[in-house]
């Protein structure tokens, strides 16, 4: 069976690696994002899909309509939900489109059978959770939260997101109430997928976020790591401000390492909780950090520990703030293929 798939908010087409990656045999019938940056991105990875560059919410239903797909893919704006954010929820502009796309479901002749979303981990308390869940029960669509981490698949980058899966195999259910609230039910394990978990601390707690991870299970760093000249790696050097000014609030890692924190879209920019930087020789807090044997990862190397192919690329056009803007704000490829497959073929 072709699965009909439309990609909302698509920016550099996370959701289509994804896709590819768990092997569904399926085609993107289009990609919706109002980034033209993302956009250049995504159209020369995947030339053949149509990329509709306008606001979702200012979008005829006839568009949504003509879709036909049996999936709609979906990482919506996470500012309104980001614990950094204001955290204003459907109160914040940014969740309108959003709003408007729960809200269209309704009105769908034809409704996608599958629906995958992603977010940041604070939409799990947001006002919009309950919005978009209620709406689900009424339709008819049955749904699991999932709060997972790359780490979890061996992979020594941590992401930790919310993920939605719904699919639509019930009939519609009138009774759903508008005060209805959902009690937190996520969960860490995925039927039929091998993930580690994070270790009980001393006093026998597990905090998934900042949990203890079994480390000799996840792979290292340097796996995911270029060779590079000391020509090539000239850009990616940390400039000695830098490294005086920021050590402290900085996170090095050794590429034996098996961990990075998780990549933000304001990587290099700003120093503090943005993402690892490397330390290629000695040892970290116990040998002195130098211009020449530190650096930040290359977009190539983020884009490998967040599991877009050998086959992703950039256009000449992307500079590399650019690059490391987008690669920010997408997913982890590698998690949501291990969803993609669990919600097509399992659910
Ligand atoms: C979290 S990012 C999604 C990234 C994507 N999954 C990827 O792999 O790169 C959210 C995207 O939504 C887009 N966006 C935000 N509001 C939008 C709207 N109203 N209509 C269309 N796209 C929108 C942004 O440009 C951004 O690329």
């Amino acid at each position: 069976m072709s699965f009909r798939v439309a990609e909302f908010y698509s920016g550099i087409g996370g959701m289509h690696f994804a896709l590819k990656g768990a092997g569904i045999d399926s085609s993107v019938v289009r990609a919706f994002d109002i980034n033209t940056v993302a956009n250049e991105v995504y159209k020369h990875n995947f030339p053949g899909v149509p990329v509709m560059q306008r606001n979702i919410e200012a979008l005829p239903m006839s568009m949504f309509e003509a879709l036909r797909a049996d999936l709609w893919t979906m990482s919506p704006p996470c500012q309104p939900y980001t614990r950094q954010g204001l955290q204003k929820g459907s109160e914040d502009p940014r969740s309108k489109s959003f709003l408007f796309i729960i809200d269209l479901l309704a009105k769908l002749e034809r409704k996608p059978t599958y629906l995958l979303m992603e977010n940041v981990a604070g939409f799990d308390k947001s006002d919009t959770r309950p919005i978009l869940l209620r709406q689900l029960l009424r339709l008819g669509y049955r749904f699991e939260e999932y709060v997972l981490n790359p780490l979890q698949l061996c992979i020594p980058n941590s992401r930790t997101r919310y993920y939605l899966l719904a699919k639509l195999d019930r009939p519609p259910n009138d009774c759903v109430n508008d005060t209805d609230e959902f009690p937190p039910n996520f969960r860490h394990s995925v039927p039929g997928v091998n993930l580690i978990q994070p270790a009980a601390d001393a006093d026998g707690h597990v905090d998934f976020e900042r949990g203890i991870w079994h480390h000799d299970e996840v792979r290292q760093v340097k796996h995911y790591m270029e060779t590079l000249s000391n020509e090539d790696a000239e850009p990616y050097r940390l400039s000695p401000k830098v490294l005086e000014k920021y050590d402290y609030v900085m996170d090095f890692i050794t590429p034996e390492d098996r961990r990075t924190c998780c990549f933000t879209k304001g990587y290099t920019h700003y120093a503090e909780g943005t993402g690892s930087a490397v330390q290629l020789t000695g040892v970290v807090g116990k040998d002195a950090k130098t211009q020449e044997n530190t650096r930040y990862f290359t977009p190539r190397e983020v884009a490998n520990l967040m599991g877009f192919p050998a086959e992703f690329s950039f256009p000449a056009t992307t500079s590399t703030r650019q690059g490391y803007r987008l690669l920010g704000n997408s997913l982890s490829v590698s998690v949501v293929a291990m969803l993609m497959d669990y919600l097509v073929r399992r659910m």
